[in-house]
């Protein structure tokens, strides 16, 4: 399993760096052309989705994020 950090750039994208892969929904690989640190969008308005091309800056993007601890996952119905 890959090991990579992930953070939340206040007002702008998440930057992932370390040991990771990022796969379409069909499990095809994108090439970072040897990148290990690489920012993905996060406002929508990028126009190299999933990768971030600092739209974010003029679009108006606004969340500035404090980490916090999720509520426990909902239980699985049983079979
Ligand atoms: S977060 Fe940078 S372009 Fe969307």
């Amino acid at each position: 399993m890959a090991s990579a950090r992930i953070t939340v750039m206040n007002n702008g994208s998440l930057r992932v760096e370390g040991d990771f892969e990022i796969v379409d929904q069909e499990g095809r690989t994108f090439g970072l052309a040897g990148r290990s640190r690489v920012s993905l969008c996060r406002c929508g308005q990028s126009a190299t989705k999933p990768f971030c091309d600092s739209a974010h800056k003029t679009c108006g993007f606004q969340s500035a994020v404090v980490a916090f601890d999720l509520a426990p996952p909902a239980p699985k119905p049983s079979a």
